[in-house]
């Protein structure tokens, strides 16, 4: 287990350089990411997502709710987002706001909701020093960006310091499946498999070796789960979703009542 994600060649330690080498990479990722998310997964990163987006339903309701989706890649959870949103017309004004700190991944993202009729704010930015006030959101969902993080404690009271009283965090990251029969089928195909045509379809070198690397040396659920209550969440809890090959946490900044 590690504090922070620490790419192949970089110094452990070195926040700033982990963070640059991974912005480097999703920036040579960014234009075959959708392609590749898709073939790979098979399509279940869509219901995951959607998976994410029905957690976090009751917000959408709120009048005036602020969501962020940070580390929002091409925007993939914007769209399920804004789709539910639209589905609940007239009972919400909440308002989407998306950000990354890959600019090729933010233009991707801003071509696929111009394409789609959606006007969403997308900011540039590092989620571990998220340029907005204390307090600003009552919802932060991000998608299989917090294992990138180059410090998940510092990452963690980022989220905590940004999110409302009462405000809910929900983070879905990849995860390796406990169960003995599919854990081993899924670990082959996730080390032998995934990584090979992922580099080879990417066009960028090894990034999908790093896929498989960074989820090896990820917090298991557990230890996730444990890591949000130190920075203050509470009913924390998750969910193993496709067999564990995914999980989605969820975490609830204290109300300012309680
Ligand atoms: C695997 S992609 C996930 C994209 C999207 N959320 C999805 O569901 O497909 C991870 C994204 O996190 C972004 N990211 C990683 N570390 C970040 C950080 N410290 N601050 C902001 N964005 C970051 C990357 O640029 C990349 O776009």
């Amino acid at each position: 287990m590690s504090l922070g994600s620490t790419p192949v060649g970089v110094r452990p330690g070195d926040e700033e350089a982990a963070s640059r080498s991974i912005r480097e990479m999703f920036g040579r990722v960014a234009p075959r990411y959708d392609l590749l998310n898709r073939l790979l997964s098979g399509r279940v990163d869509v219901y995951w997502r959607n998976v994410l987006v029905a957690s976090v339903q009751e917000y959408l309701d709120k009048p005036d709710a602020q969501v962020l989706d940070l580390c929002c890649g091409t925007g993939d959870v914007i769209v399920a987002l804004e789709k539910e949103l639209e589905r609940r017309a007239g009972s919400s004004r909440a308002a989407t706001i998306g950000s990354d700190f890959s600019r090729p991944m933010l233009t991707a993202a801003q071509d696929k909701l111009t394409r789609k009729g959606r006007t969403v704010r997308l900011i540039e930015a590092d989620g571990l020093r998220f340029p907005a006030p204390d307090a600003s959101y009552d919802v932060i969902t991000i998608a299989f960006g917090f294992r990138n993080f180059a410090n998940y404690r510092r990452g963690l009271d980022e989220l905590h310091r940004l999110l409302r009283p009462g405000g809910c965090l929900a983070i879905l990251e990849c995860s390796q499946p406990p169960n003995r029969l599919w854990g081993p089928i899924f670990d082959w195909y996730f080390r032998n498999v995934l990584p090979k045509i992922g580099n080879a379809m990417s066009g960028a070198g090894d990034s999908y070796s790093y896929l498989q690397r960074s989820v090896e040396r990820f917090f298991s659920p557990d230890q996730l789960a444990e890591q949000m209550r130190l920075a203050g969440l509470e009913r924390v809890s998750f969910r193993r979703l496709t067999g564990g090959i995914s999980c989605l946490h969820l975490g609830y900044k204290r109300s300012a009542a309680s």
